[in-house]
């Protein structure tokens, strides 16, 4: 979006009501706080302000109708599809100031904090008042809670706990037309109408901006045990997932293929076992006084005997539980150095063995060259398939070519009823595809949603749909 007037006067009528302290124009600023995770766009704020209040926020947002600025909320910037991506003169509102818990209620078993609280702050909080917040992903260190609302973030536990919004149950949104509303304030049970609420989770910042919340909590996983099996094919680790999710109440249910465990390796961890398979299952599960480990073992057996695994591990302590963690929580951040193009689809767990073997065939097909690994959140019918840049293709030509194969994979995904995006949304990076999720009348209806809360188009614009 245009600017109205010239950059030093709109920075100075922001001075108003923000401290210039809180208002950052340098060059490092600007890169660090103008991009996330994708490294894929050039950014390009024309500033980025830190407020610490919710006034603070609105008088933002007031300002950015009176002069017509794009706005793009901010908490991590560990996103993967460019949502929260400045490079087009936007200013860039960082909540990281905003990041104080206010309230813990031990008898609605909630905690009420601001939208820049960092994930693993809340999940310590809850820890040491003997509960647990679940949503749980590799980049809990740096992710804050506003952002994990604005993309409704999965993760690691979805098969048990579900996503971020399943634990949503206040929130406090500036809209894009300047208005604070107070949603839900915390209730259970709310039958009074139209639930915002929802709107805003996954809104991926173009509806307004998340300021505060009130978290649910859980009593915590009771003392968690993890496996590791080999796996030889898709197929088995579709059979694996049917076996032990009948017999136990499984709080992760994830895979891996061997080149995607062969980054990880690389970067100083250690094989689980011996043997090397196509494919790796990690299963979780609690295990009170060791009460389902038997069952586990037993289902371990009868699934080798059925061919459907070759090896495995189960972890011992917590620490060994966590160090096999490590073998899918890790890939991520070791492949990142060759700037993989992410695919993050979804299916409905029924029709997923029959959706990776047509997917299968088609990367066989389309990518001979090129290294394509998977690994996801198979349990929830989540699949992320990332293809590396090899060293001597320009970045450009790379994503060209993945792009058009793209068009092939989702039309295949669109068959099966599927989504191009289960966690990472939309953002910049999927939006060209996002017909193959929603249909035209369902775009319309998100178009007029967005006009209702942001009538001036100054809340992150270009993200999910143009
Ligand atoms: C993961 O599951 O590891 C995250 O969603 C990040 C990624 O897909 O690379
Ligand atoms: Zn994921």
């Amino acid at each position: 979006m245009p600017h109205s007037t010239d950059p030093t006067a709109l920075l100075n009528g922001i001075y108003a009501f923000i401290d210039p302290a809180q208002v950052r124009t340098d060059p490092d600023s600007c890169l660090n706080y103008g991009r996330d995770w994708t490294r894929l766009y050039a950014p390009n704020p024309l500033a980025v302000v830190l407020p610490n209040s919710i006034a603070q926020v609105q008088a933002l947002v007031r300002y950015a109708n009176e002069h017509r600025l794009a706005l793009v909320p901010s908490g991590g910037r560990t996103g993967l599809s460019g949502a929260a991506v400045a490079c087009r003169g936007e200013i860039v509102v960082a909540l990281e100031r905003m990041n104080q818990i206010l309230d813990f209620d031990p008898v609605d078993r909630s905690v009420t904090c601001q939208a820049g609280v960092v994930t693993e702050t809340v999940q310590n909080f809850a820890r040491d008042h003997g509960l647990y917040y679940p949503v749980d992903f590799a980049s809990r260190g740096s992710s804050q809670i506003g952002g994990n609302i604005a993309t409704n973030a999965g993760g690691i536990k979805v098969i048990r706990y579900g996503l971020t919004r399943d634990w949503i149950t206040g929130l406090k949104v500036v809209t894009g037309s300047g208005d604070l509303l107070d949603l839900n304030r915390g209730l259970i049970k709310n039958a009074s109408g139209y639930d915002l609420r929802h709107l805003f989770i996954g809104s991926e910042g173009t509806l307004g901006i998340i300021v505060e919340t009130t978290l649910k909590l859980t009593r915590p996983l009771c003392e968690p045990v993890v496996m590791v099996l080999g796996v030889p094919d898709l197929d088995s680790v579709m059979s694996l997932y049917h076996v032990f999710r009948n017999k136990l109440e499984l709080s992760a249910f994830e895979f891996f293929s061997e080149p995607a465990l062969g980054h990880v390796l690389k970067k100083g961890l250690h094989r689980p076992f011996d043997a090397a398979t196509p494919y790796y299952v990690l299963i979780e599960f609690e295990n009170p006084g060791q009460l389902h480990t038997d069952t586990a073992l037993a289902l371990f057996e009868q699934c080798a005997e059925q061919g459907w695994l070759a090896d495995g591990v189960i972890s011992q302590s917590e620490h060994q539980a966590k160090e096999l963690w490590r073998l899918r929580e890790d890939i991520s951040e070791s492949i990142s150095e060759h700037l993989p193009y992410k695919n993050d689809l979804a299916v409905r767990i029924s029709r997923a063995p029959a959706f990776l073997a047509e997917a299968d065939a088609l990367l066989t097909r389309e990518y001979p060259d090129f290294e394509v690994l998977w690994y996801g959140h198979i349990g929830d019918g989540n699949l992320h398939i990332n293809i590396l840049k090899p060293t001597a293709m320009d970045h450009p030509a790379f994503v060209a070519k993945c792009g058009a194969v793209s068009e092939h994979l989702f039309g295949i995904l669109q068959q099966y009823g599927g989504s191009i995006s289960a966690e990472h949304g939309v953002g910049l990076t999927k939006k060209p595809y996002l017909h193959y999720t929603r249909d035209a009348a369902e775009i319309s209806y998100l178009r007029a949603i967005k006009k209702a809360f942001d009538p001036n188009g100054i809340m992150n614009p270009g993200k999910i749909f143009d």
